[in-house]
């Protein structure tokens, strides 16, 4: 094997700053290419929180390069520190003008220019470290302007990583700010002409290749459906279009070896999951039983997530069935207010913690019966592969990785990991949460469930060779 010098860039890398799966993945894969030999960097942004971060100790490695900006005179500088669990290292972008703030995401009035730096800053890091990347590994819209300061000015190869449910799109004045107005020619016109342009479209246009995060999702997208407006160009695209499952970091997520969870457990030794289940219930002054099915919720509480198909359904399941359910989760008022009024209205049954908490997400991973992920569109999902490891049945909806991951339950064959269903309305939601409900008295065949699901293996072991064989493809190796 010939190893490729890889540069990683995302605006999320676990354990420095996360707010979902981006985080996670960043984070793997870049252990796992490197623990494979390869010559890996990464960068992120030092955001504010980063910044406080005691236990980092990062090492200056460039000073006070200018990169001016429009009228913005910027300059920054690279400090590296290693990820923890690898001698992986990390180069952490520094100007605290533009990533003082202890927030990832700020605001659409700052964003752009904040990622577009970010994004540029890549090409000039590399420029002063004399070190030339075979592959440029984007993701997301915060890092998808890559390919066209790449194209503009340098010339190594370039993958492109995405999830279309938000694409940076931003008013057309402020080309400028992003040193994009000379460039504007290649941009897409009619964006232009409508007053708009768009990160994420920029990166598909221009990246030698495209990757997803599952093989349906890469499907999907080619569909109006679920396309947000690009179907027609990633389908023009298709050839360049490449859908890969995300890999689970096991040393993070496997109970067995959780330094997060109340009591360990394994395949071979389930009694730990009741203690973890009874901390968890306990943590929320709620009662924990054996025969009482928790169901466990992990997310950014988005639209994408699918979570307004539960008020037509939660509330009559939970006064006809005996089954409690924990939620975790933060994002947007209206799906926070929902579940501080479940909880208000089903308070022996019901907790919801509104925030962001990693031992939480953790605790409640291990300690739940089954885990409700109803997307609406989920390019790959980690929470319901994790599930699976912790014993912890999904019950999700078919679409892009959930659907690639998750076997649907057969009574009959006694086959199946979890509960899938199909069409996007509560009607269906509830007939899968009934058919888990009815599975979950019958311990002998749920029990048999639960060790089919937790011998699932979504390593990176497995998931990174992939990405490996398309960065030779790409770089001709
Ligand atoms: P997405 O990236 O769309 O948010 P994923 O399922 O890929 O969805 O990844 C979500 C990741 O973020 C998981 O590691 C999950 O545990 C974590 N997470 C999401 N919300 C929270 C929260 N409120 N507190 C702690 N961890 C969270
Ligand atoms: C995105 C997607 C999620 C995926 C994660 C990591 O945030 O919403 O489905 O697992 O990225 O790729």
């Amino acid at each position: 094997m010939k190893a490729l010098r890889i540069f990683l860039v995302s605006s999320e890398v676990a354990p420095f700053a996360k707010t979902g799966g981006l985080a996670d993945v960043s984070a793997a894969l870049a252990r796992y290419l490197s623990g494979a030999g390869h010559d890996v960097r990464l960068l992120m942004p030092k955001y504010g929180g980063v910044a406080k971060e005691a236990s980092l100790r990062p090492h200056p490695r460039l000073r006070s390069i200018p990169l001016p900006f429009g009228k913005r005179e910027l300059s920054f500088s690279v400090e590296v520190a290693v990820l923890p669990g690898s001698d992986q290292e990390v180069y952490f972008l520094d100007c605290p003008e533009l990533y003082g703030s202890e927030d990832i995401y700020v605001s659409d009035e700052e964003d752009p220019l904040r990622f577009a730096f970010l994004s540029r800053a890549a090409l000039v890091v590399c420029q002063h470290l004399g070190w030339s990347p075979d592959v440029l590994h984007c993701n997301d819209w915060h890092t998808a302007l890559i390919p066209l300061y790449l194209k503009a000015g340098y010339a190594w190869d370039q993958l492109f990583q995405d999830n279309l449910g938000y694409q940076g799109v931003f008013p057309s004045q402020r080309l400028a700010d992003l040193a994009l107005d000379e460039h504007a020619s290649m941009l897409y016109q009619e964006d232009l002409e409508e007053g708009h342009f768009s990160f994420l479209k920029t990166g598909l246009l221009y990246a030698d290749l495209l990757t997803t995060v599952s093989e349906t999702y890469a499907r999907e997208i080619q569909e109006e459906e679920l396309g947000m407006g690009l179907h027609e160009l990633l389908r023009a695209r298709a050839d360049h279009l490449v859908g890969i499952v995300n890999g689970v970091d096991y040393s993070e997520w496997d109970p067995a070896t959780d330094a997060l969870l109340p009591e360990p457990y394994s395949a071979e030794d389930l009694s730990g999951k009741m203690g973890c289940k009874r901390a968890l219930l306990e943590r929320f002054e709620l009662q924990a039983s054996k025969e009482v099915p928790l169901f466990g919720i992990v997310s950014r509480l988005t639209a994408q997530k699918g979570f307004e198909l539960l008020p037509d359904i939660l509330p009559v399941l939970l006064q006809r069935e005996s089954m409690q359910l924990v939620v975790l989760g933060s994002g947007e008022e209206r799906y926070e207010k929902y579940f501080q009024w479940l909880r208000d209205a089903f308070p022996t049954k019901v907790a919801f913690y509104r925030g962001y908490n990693n031992e939480l997400a953790h605790w409640i991973e291990a300690g739940s019966d089954a885990f409700l992920m109803p997307s609406r569109y989920e390019p790959c999902g980690l929470n319901q592969m994790y599930s699976l490891r912790y014993g912890t049945v999904p019950v999700v909806r078919r679409t892009g990785g959930l659907a690639d991951t998750v076997q649907p339950y057969s009574r009959d064959a006694d086959t199946g990991t979890g509960f899938v269903f199909d069409e996007f309305v509560p009607e269906a939601l509830f007939q899968a949460m009934r058919a888990c409900l009815a599975a979950f008295g019958e311990r002998e065949a749920w029990r048999r469930m639960v060790l089919r699901g937790m011998a699932q293996d979504f390593s990176w072991e497995r998931q990174g060779a992939h990405y490996v064989r398309l960065y030779e493809s790409v770089t001709g190796r």
